[in-house]
């Protein structure tokens, strides 16, 4: 598919909702982030922790990535940092880097995200993960949600970790990007943790 057979593009975002975090925003990919995504999805460090991920990761991949979001059973969301509003009440944003879910049949969703380089250990990708989780078990009927990490991605395994999935086994998945599979470990949030985890903050924050 290419750029100028999006049309619905318009459509697509507004079918895919916008979540708002502290210091981000979740929303649909568009067009203009096209250059964004390429400058910052061409590391190798993101690509070989990512299943999809080419490398190198040329500007059509990004209009690949782009043109083809939010069809089907995938959730598919730029991360941006909330950067204000303009006078016309429209947020300016900063793609900093993209997240989304696949749900297959009636398995539960498994989510997956990345961020560029030069944001990363600032706590985004937490944040980022912890609110598609609360959109997955507030607005979806799902009894869990799982994700993998490479065994060589401690970054990725104490985002799930912070977030409060729990390890559920190892595996093997193939890296498009080193052409071959990879050790991953396995990870699932149930619905009960997740809603006790959420009252627990709640809780604390209710006493601070
Ligand atoms: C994984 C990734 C999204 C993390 O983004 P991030 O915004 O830096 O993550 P956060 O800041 O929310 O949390 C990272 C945590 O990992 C920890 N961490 C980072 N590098 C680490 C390492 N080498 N060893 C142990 N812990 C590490 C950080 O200290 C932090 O934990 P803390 O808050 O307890 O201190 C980012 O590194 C990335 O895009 N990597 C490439 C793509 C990828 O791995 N995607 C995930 C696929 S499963």
């Amino acid at each position: 598919m290419t750029l100028q057979q999006i049309p619905s593009e318009s459509c697509r975002e507004r079918s895919t909702p916008v979540l708002k975090t502290e210091r981000l925003v979740l929303r649909a990919p568009r067009l203009g982030d096209v250059k964004t995504i390429a400058m910052l999805a061409n590391d190798r460090r993101i690509a070989e922790n990512t299943a999809r991920i080419p490398h190198p990761y040329r500007l059509t991949d990004a209009e690949d990535f782009v043109a083809t979001a939010n069809f089907g059973n995938e959730a598919i969301f730029a991360i941006a940092l909330r950067n204000g509003t303009r006078k016309d009440g429209t947020t300016k944003d900063e793609v900093i880097g993209a997240c989304g879910f696949t749900q297959i049949d009636r398995h539960p969703p498994e989510v997956g995200y990345w961020l560029g380089t030069d944001h990363w250990g600032r706590g985004y990708a937490t944040e980022a993960v912890r609110a598609m989780i609360d959109h997955i078990f507030s607005d979806l009927d799902c009894e869990a949600v799982q994700a993998a990490a490479r065994v060589t991605n401690p970054a990725s395994r104490r985002v799930l970790e912070k977030c409060g999935f729990q390890w559920t086994g190892a595996g093997l998945l193939r890296i498009r990007a080193i052409s071959s599979s990879a050790p991953i470990d396995r990870f699932r949030l149930d619905r009960g943790l997740w809603a006790s985890l959420k009252s627990w903050g709640q809780m604390q924050h209710a006493v601070a």
